[in-house]
């Protein structure tokens, strides 16, 4: 692995392959969650969807991982999810339930699904916001400052050819979303809405890791972490953390373009 921290504390770790990026990031995992129940009691994290997150999941649900969790104080929900019913194919959780969330012993009171089958797009995104304010403890409606936005200890992320991130696509409105911290956005592209988590969210998290596999990602990611900065083009851009760790972890194909 090489690994290299750079001027903004942004750390990019490098690995051999998928498998190499799921291991670490289950690793990880399981020190962030050990640390967050050791000092607040629970460990609240946002999964990504995608791909790339299924082989780290999968991983985290057998052992030596899955015994190395107190599941019993860990709080589940979703960086972002698209707008189709919790069974269907394209679901995020879905494939967070199949990989991980039904093979681990978390009661369903601890996994906040975002209601992807609720055809009122606005007040799904509403609700999720609502929830976040009760779990977070949270008062409503008090503006944009950031300390009025749920603080995860975890929120992983993928980014996808384009440069997007959760459902943060290049040239969408949830882009410029500064005052609520769920968003439902139309994906002209995709002819498609989606529900995500706004960027000054996943902003004010205590970690946030890419997860970043393929080729077809390397000129991309080029541009998001070497470019200029261009988040209306390269949405994951707008991935700052106020106040907290930003990680990625790539396999060799997806940094192959990265300045060494
Ligand atoms: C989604 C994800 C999305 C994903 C990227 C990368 O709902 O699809 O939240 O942001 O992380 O598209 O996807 P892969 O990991 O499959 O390349």
């Amino acid at each position: 692995m090489q690994s290299q921290t750079q001027p903004d504390k942004r750390q990019v770790l490098i690995f051999s392959s998928l498998d190499e990026v799921a291991l670490a990031a289950a690793e990880r995992f399981v020190q962030t969650a050990t640390a967050a129940i050791s000092q607040n009691g629970r460990f609240s994290v946002a999964l990504a969807g995608g791909n790339t997150p299924k082989n780290m999941y999968q991983l985290l649900a057998g052992e030596p991982y899955r015994s190395q969790i107190d599941w019993a104080k860990v709080y589940i929900f979703f960086g972002d999810e698209r707008c189709v019913p919790p069974d269907h194919p394209d679901s995020n959780f879905r494939m967070a339930n199949e990989a991980i969330l039904s093979h681990v012993p978390i009661g369903a009171e601890q996994i906040f699904r975002m209601a992807g089958e609720n055809p009122d797009y606005e007040a799904a995104a509403n609700a999720y916001a609502q929830q976040l304010q009760n779990f977070f403890g949270l008062e409503a409606g008090n503006g944009p400052s950031p300390e009025n936005f749920p603080r995860f200890d975890l929120v992983l992320l993928g980014m996808g050819p384009d440069g997007h991130t959760a459902s943060l696509f290049p040239g969408t409105g949830a882009l410029q979303e500064r005052g609520r911290p769920v968003a439902a956005n139309f994906v002209q592209k995709l002819n498609a809405h989606r529900l995500t988590l706004t960027a000054p969210t996943i902003n004010r998290a205590a970690n946030i890791w890419f997860m970043v596999v393929g080729a077809d990602k390397a000129a991309p990611l080029q541009q998001v972490l070497e470019g200029e900065f261009q988040p209306q083009i390269y949405p994951s851009q707008l991935i700052r953390p106020q106040n907290g760790q930003l990680v990625f972890m790539l396999d060799e194909a997806a940094a192959a373009k990265l300045s060494k």
